[in-house]
């Protein structure tokens, strides 16, 4: 009888232990939970063969961008050759989906009409917003079983009218149009490599639309939009638009690596961000600014087209003195320049890139980007 009572007092004890040395699991949302079925690829709608990546229009976001937590690895084992670059790729989607997610629920279509656009934007505006959802099921499903496939953080966006919503959008299309020719040459699997240039595709289709139908322009941008290797320094330039400490825990790192380059800018008082026009750089965030050694030549390397042209800079008398320079005047008024300071010509190397990079817009109008 007495061993009896002892056994029993045994195990419990051996039980509380084991509950004790356990890890305690998080209590996990329904949504949490539900955002977990996305790790299957084959549930849900598929992009490409459901038209809700199309024509759902509804103000609520559409599906999966409703399910904003991380889908946790379901296996164990080294990550796919490819995996960070498609976390980076799905991080920086996250911003762009809740980009237009965001203006579909602040605006309606009376608002572009009186705004004095065409009456078809509001819906172009939504099915923009569902192809971007889909691009989200496209690369979580790239993302391979062993790694995080990240969530979405709180965004902050600077518009607040149709006109700069529909502006900073053709500056982010044009601008991950750019951002792809460098991200495909990170990736190692041919088939990754085609799935970006058809993502950019895409992205430039709804850049010709809105060069077209909202600012009524030509949309030609000339025999080759920018290509810009560096594809990390353009997503860590996107750090203003997350609201810090808002990211999911089991997020890796935005990006991975990330140089934590300080912003390039012109500075406020810029009239044009034309070729040929003189622009002083402004380097935005006063905690992050440039270290320039004494007596070293810098430069501003301009990327347009397939070539990049560089100028060297003064920067003994910065920062008492503004940096000032002149846009190559060779470069045609089209599509995109995007600018980093460096400290050798040609930026030949991602380590030798100082600050930015900036991207200046010069379709619809040479105006700057104001995401500093
Ligand atoms: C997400 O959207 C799908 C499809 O519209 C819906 O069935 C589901 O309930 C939604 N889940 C959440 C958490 O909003
Ligand atoms: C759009 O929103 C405005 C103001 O919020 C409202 O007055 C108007 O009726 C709405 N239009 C439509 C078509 O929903
Ligand atoms: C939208 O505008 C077009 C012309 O720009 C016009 O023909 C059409 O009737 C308008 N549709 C609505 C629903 O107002
Ligand atoms: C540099 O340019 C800014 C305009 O952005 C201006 O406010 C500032 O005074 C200039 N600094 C110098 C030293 O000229
Ligand atoms: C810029 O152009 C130079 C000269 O053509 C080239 O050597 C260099 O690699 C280019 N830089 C980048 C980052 O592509």
């Amino acid at each position: 009888m007495g061993a009896k009572y002892l056994l029993r007092a045994c195990a419990l004890a051996s039980l509380g232990a084991i509950a004790l040395s356990k890890p305690v699991a998080p209590v996990r949302s329904a949504a949490f939970l539900e955002a977990q079925k996305l790790a299957d690829p084959s549930y849900g709608p598929v992009p490409g063969q459901d038209p809700i990546f199309n024509t759902y229009w509804g103000k609520a976001p559409t599906w999966p961008g409703n399910l904003t937590d991380p889908i946790l690895p379901t296996k164990k084992g080294p990550p796919g050759v490819d995996d960070q670059v498609w976390q980076n790729l799905l991080a920086a989607e996250w911003i762009i989906f809740e980009f237009y997610q965001q203006a579909v629920e602040m605006f309606n279509e009376s608002s572009f009409i009186a705004a004095g656009m065409p009456n078809t934007t509001y819906e172009r505006v939504k099915e923009i917003r569902n192809n971007e959802a889909g691009h989200l099921r496209i690369f979580q499903n790239q993302i391979s079983e062993t790694s995080v496939k990240p969530g979405a953080c709180k965004y902050q966006f600077p518009y607040k009218d149709p006109q700069s919503f529909l502006a900073l959008g053709t500056v982010l299309e044009i601008s991950s149009m750019a951002f792809l020719t460098g991200l495909v040459q990170q990736v190692k699997l041919n088939t990754a490599k085609g799935a970006m240039l058809a993502i950019a595709e895409t992205e430039t289709r709804h850049e010709v639309w809105a060069l077209m139908d909202i600012w009524k322009v030509n949309p030609l941008g000339g025999p080759s939009d920018t290509v810009f290797p560096y594809a990390n320094e353009v997503l860590g330039s996107t750090g203003s638009l997350v609201v810090p400490g808002s990211c999911p825990k089991e997020n890796p790192e935005y990006p991975s690596p990330n140089q934590h380059l300080p912003n390039l800018g012109a500075s406020k008082n810029t009239k044009s961000l034309a070729p040929g026009s003189t622009i002083d750089l402004a380097f935005g965030d006063p905690t992050n600014q440039p270290k320039f050694a004494k007596g070293k030549q810098y430069y501003a390397v301009f990327f347009h087209g397939v070539a990049n042209i560089s100028v060297p800079i003064e920067t003994c008398d910065w920062p008492q003195k503004n940096i000032t320079v002149t846009i190559p005047p060779q470069f045609e008024e089209k599509g995109v320049i995007a600018a980093v300071v460096a400290d050798t010509p040609g930026a030949p190397t991602k380590e030798t890139v100082i600050a930015g990079p900036g991207i200046i817009l010069e379709q619809p109008e040479p105006l700057g980007v104001k995401l500093l």
